[in-house]
């Protein structure tokens, strides 16, 4: 070797050292500041996407028709206008993969305009074409693995992809590029659902698997058991289709939709992989399923935002309980997919549908709400297991929006205040009814409402914000990218309404156990494990909870020149040994750092200029093990001018 490769490698040791020295284990845990902001989008999706899909209406039963039907209702009553853009096929659109070369064949006896013969056998390319003439965007569907979920839980389908083994391998394992290519740029489409059965139902002791119709694979998700998933295999395999996408439409004009049901931790990396990602199994027509389903996002707050969506599934207004004999359950679904910043893709048979449901889908001012170009998720302001208060910050200043639930099938009542809303109590504050479009007056001091069985109020307060100079960040959970949550070992969600399973409705099991990883993830106005904020015995009503060792970036782009919070470990705190650091980086500079903060010891104050900061970035840093998990405050955290 010679002296200057020798020299080489001991600078690079020496430089490991030094790096190891400063921060021992610091730059594994991720908590080192980059100062770039680390949320990268997936495609383009700037609000929550809007549209209709075949799955909730028809099931594997789709056709042509049906689905150029619904399209027809959305462009002919102004489902369109109010932004319904996406008209998206679920199972059910194919007959088998071509053993020849791998391309995906057509069932054209349900989609006759697939019948282009030709070499290429069939194509998809007249139904986008014609989709795209009447001013839509098409999606299509598919699934992460070999096989399809109808092909595991419909059998007795009779539309079922045909052929031999390979042949009815339909999904994207070891085709992600080529099938991309085909149903991105041959046939044009925008939008897609990537499923995950074939991640999880070809298990071993499936019968079908066993005679030797499906290829085995996996499992590598187990749904009910959060620790039996392979979480880095489920988000590589997924990442594949991102970067397949990026590849065939580099200007990142598609919509990935990952629909792996909440399972394998997705709902803390989805951010990084899909445009939106399922929180929950699938919706159905019934209110327990609903609230379930709603509760896997209301906690999410702050992993959602322009261009990355927390998804609850798609609406089920039009369908069951949601019907037209119960439109106020087909009012709550709506406005609280709204407040939620929930993507809205209507699964209902419009061409059945009554005006009433046309009505509720369309209402202007709530899908305002839901297109907010802020793209903040509504903040929980109070709770109980009955009533809610939810509150949207709107992109207007001093605007929220806020949703009153009644969750159960009594009548009750609730008390609005100007606090829950984060707007100054000492200056009007105006309401607005956003479903019968009517001013409600002024709210001062508090107001009472009445709410019916299963009701929802969805109102916009107008007033001035409680901090006349600046905002709390839990009013902001868009600006704020989890880069790092502190969880060590994921542990499933246990606040999700537990409803009845519609699969398993007998009481002969043990239940209906808590399944989606997620718990311990940072809140904002409430600690990881959905307690109130609390230091040192002092409450705070605002501010950001989360685990020691984390890392929170907070889009600031240079608008703000001050940060304030009062940090501590906070008295919820499960660990109670180790004292934790919290740090400020300002675009990647250290611009304040508290003292080692333990159990018990009073909240420090943390202020400090940030003229021009751009990213800023809070740390928590555990600096030693601990008894348990650490859970920290940056009670009252704040931006101001
Ligand atoms: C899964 C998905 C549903 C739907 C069906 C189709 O259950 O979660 O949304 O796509 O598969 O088989």
């Amino acid at each position: 070797m010679t002296g200057l490769g020798k020299l080489l490698i001991l600078a690079v040791s020496l430089s490991g050292l030094c790096a190891g020295a400063a921060s021992a284990g610091e730059d594994a845990s991720g908590l080192n500041a980059t100062g770039q902001w680390s949320q990268i989008n997936t495609g383009s999706a700037p609000t929550p996407p809007m549209g209709w899909n075949s799955w909730n209406a028809f099931g594997v039963a789709i056709t042509e028709a049906k689905v150029l039907g619904s399209a027809q209702v959305i462009h002919d009553r102004g489902l369109q206008e109010r932004g319904y853009l996406y008209i998206n096929l679920d199972d059910g659109w194919w007959l088998k993969r071509r053993t020849s070369d791998g391309r995906m064949q057509v069932r054209v006896n349900l989609f006759p305009s697939a019948a282009t013969g030709g070499p290429d056998g069939s194509s998809l390319r007249p139904f986008t074409d014609r989709l795209h003439q009447m001013g839509f965007k098409a999606g299509i569907y598919s699934d992460i693995g070999f096989n399809a979920c109808s092909q595991a839980w419909s059998p007795d389908n009779p539309n079922l992809p045909e052929g031999s083994q390979a042949e009815r391998e339909v999904g994207l394992m070891g085709h992600a590029r080529q099938d991309i290519s085909l149903y991105f740029k041959d046939w044009n489409f925008d939008y897609i659902k990537v499923d995950a059965c074939g991640l999880s139902a070809y298990r071993p002791g499936n019968p079908m698997v066993a005679n030797g119709h499906f290829r085995q694979f996996g499992p590598i998700i187990a749904d009910a058991q959060v620790n039996r998933s392979d979480i880095g295999a489920v988000k590589a395999l997924y990442s594949d289709v991102r970067d397949a996408l990026r590849a065939v439409r580099p200007q990142g004009d598609f919509v990935l939709s990952l629909c792996n049901w909440g399972s394998a931790n997705v709902r803390a990396w989805g951010k990084g992989v899909g445009s939106m990602w399922r929180t929950s199994n699938d919706i159905d027509p019934s209110w327990g399923r609903m609230l379930h389903n709603f509760d896997t996002v209301a906690t999410r707050e702050l992993y959602a935002g322009p261009g990355h969506w927390n998804d609850p599934d798609m609406l089920e207004i039009g369908n069951g309980v949601f019907d037209a004999d119960h439109l106020v359950e087909a009012r709550t679904h709506m406005s609280l997919w709204a407040i939620e910043a929930s993507p809205l893709i209507i699964g209902t048979d419009l061409t059945r549908a009554p005006q009433s449901i046309i009505d509720i889908l369309g209402a202007p001012e709530v899908v305002a709400v839901s297109q907010d170009r802020a793209g903040h998720q509504g903040v929980i302001a109070y709770a109980d297991s009955e009533r809610e208060i939810i509150v949207k910050s709107l992109s207007g200043t001093g605007e929220k929006a806020v949703v009153l639930l009644n969750r159960t099938a009594e009548r009750t009542s609730l008390v609005l205040t100007p606090a829950h809303l984060k707007l100054a109590g000492d200056k009007p504050i105006a309401l607005r009814d956003l479903w019968a479009q009517k001013d409600l007056g002024a709210l001062h001091g508090l107001k009472a409402f009445d709410l019916g069985p299963h009701e929802a109020m969805l109102l916009k307060a107008s007033g001035a914000p409680v901090l006349a100079d600046g905002l709390y960040l839990s009013e902001a959970p868009a600006w704020i990218n989890v880069a790092v949550d502190g969880v060590r070992v994921p542990e499933p969600d246990p606040i999700i309404h537990r409803m009845m399973d519609p699969y398993h409705l007998s009481t002969t099991s043990n239940g209906n156990h808590p399944v989606y990883a997620g718990w311990g993830g940072p809140r904002a106005d409430a600690t990881p494990y959905d307690q109130g904020l609390a230091i040192a015995g002092s409450p705070y009503r605002y501010g950001l909870g989360a685990l020691a060792n984390s890392r929170l970036q907070v889009k600031a782009d240079g608008g703000f020149s001050q940060f304030a919070a009062k940090v501590g470990v906070d008295d919820s705190s499960r660990g109670k040994t180790a004292a934790v650091r919290f740090e400020l980086y300002g675009d990647g500079r250290l611009l304040a750092s508290s003292k080692p903060k333990r159990f018990g010891e009073a909240a420090q104050d943390l202020s400090v200029s940030i003229t021009g900061v751009k990213v800023l970035e809070l740390v928590a840093r555990q600096l030693a093990d601990s008894d348990g998990n650490m859970v920290v405050s940056w009670a009252e955290a704040r931006l101001t001018k």
